[in-house]
């Protein structure tokens, strides 16, 4: 399979994830040490694609700062598209259509919503597409509150959907967009240069003329552009590795260690620490003596303290935390903030460079 492309949608300001893509564009914010969107296009290089087109709309300059040394390293081409103003999630995709049928004018071509992490199965996913020869396919996994996703109903043995609910007020099921979509290239035909959702208006017309098809999407999945969802999936992401003999020395271990924990080599933790499980220490972390760290990310150049105790939470790049810090809740904070000694963070969103020297009750509260 050559000259495969795929499209990652980028642009939009990431709001939900701040404070920390105050600081980054959210498809590089760190994951599990990665940039997020470099889980993605591993995944596509490993099947083959050879051009991946990020559709942008912020900051570019610095994604492809970010993203440079994965070109070589993945042997892909990274490309940029970018709107003057957001497209929405179909825009783009027409504002690029030469990029997309230059060299392979009839090759299908991938499309992914960037703030997704999975398996990424893209080749059982181009397989089944070539199988039920239609205009599209987008992967679907099952979820408990489908209210927050696009919903699809569709046919559990053709795979052929009757339906799809963007963001459904009343329940019409379960089975949800995962974001990960096949489209063959007629698709460019039906969308115009300006602001358009493929979920709420290419999508139901799609599936109105039986053009769309569902794949069951197995193994983990999880949209992480949210704080509690972005703790949720790193935990996902970390079993996975947990349960994948080959990629289990990455994983740390050790008598302070209860897995699955994932320590970069240039951290330092004490041994009178305990850590995990789920749990992500990101470059040049300095953890001190009788720290407990549970369910929580630690990007680099953090430093905590002795004896505090940090639970669900995101912590961003160069924070200092003090000594007897407690902090809970899907707390995030922003890139260099420093939290004194004693003080309690329920939960609160601290913006960049702050200092918080008293506790903060309110899980609520934006602290700017
Ligand atoms: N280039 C560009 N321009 N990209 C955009 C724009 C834009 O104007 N607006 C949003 N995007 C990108 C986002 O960066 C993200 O990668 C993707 O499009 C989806 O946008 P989100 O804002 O993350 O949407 P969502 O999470 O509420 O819902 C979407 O994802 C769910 C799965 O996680 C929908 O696709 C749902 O149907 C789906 O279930
Ligand atoms: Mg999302």
């Amino acid at each position: 399979m050559s000259n495969l492309k795929a499209v990652i949608l980028v642009g939009g300001y990431g709001t939900r994830l701040r404070p920390l893509t105050l600081s980054q564009p959210k498809p590089i914010i760190p994951f599990c040490n990665k940039p997020l969107v470099v889980y993605q296009i591993e995944a596509l290089a490993k099947i083959g694609v050879t051009t991946v087109v990020l559709a942008i709309s912020y900051k570019p300059e610095e994604m492809a700062k970010a993203l440079e040394p994965y070109e070589s390293k993945l042997s892909v081409k990274i490309k940029y598209s970018r709107e003057s103003i957001p497209l929405g999630t179909a825009g783009p995709l027409s504002l690029m259509k030469k990029l997309l049928q230059e060299d392979s004018p009839d090759s299908p071509f991938f499309v992914l919503n960037s703030d997704i992490v999975s398996e990424f199965p893209f080749s059982d996913l181009l397989k089944f597409h070539y199988a039920h020869g239609k205009e599209g396919t987008i992967m679907v996994t099952t979820v408990t509150n489908p209210s927050k996703y696009g919903v699809v109903v569709y046919d559990q043995n053709s795979g052929k959907i009757d339906k799809f609910v963007e963001k459904p007020k009343n329940y019409v099921g379960n089975k949800i967009n995962a974001g990960l979509y096949i489209f063959n290239p007629s698709i460019l035909s039906q969308i115009e240069v300006r602001p358009t959702s493929l979920e709420k208006e290419i999508f139901p017309a799609m599936a109105a003329s039986g053009q769309l098809y569902a794949m069951e999407l197995h193994g983990f999945w999880m949209d992480v552009g949210q704080p509690k969802d972005y703790l949720i999936g790193m935990s996902k992401y970390l079993s996975h590795l947990q349960e994948n003999d080959q990629e289990v020395q990455t994983l740390a271990s050790g008598p302070n260690i209860i897995g699955p924990v994932l320590i970069h080599p240039s951290a330092k933790i004490s041994p009178d620490s305990l850590i995990g499980p789920y749990v992500s220490i990101g470059p040049e972390c300095f953890i001190e003596t009788g720290v407990r760290l549970k369910h929580c990310t630690l990007m680099n150049n953090v430093h905590v303290e002795a004896h505090s105790w940090i639970k669900s939470s995101i912590i961003g790049w160069h924070c200092h935390i003090g000594k007897w810090v407690r902090m809970d809740n899907a707390t995030v904070l922003g890139m260099d903030v420093s939290i004194h000694d004693e003080v309690f963070i329920n939960g609160a969103k601290v913006l960049p460079h702050k200092c918080i020297s008293e506790s903060i009750i309110d899980p609520n509260a934006i602290i700017m």
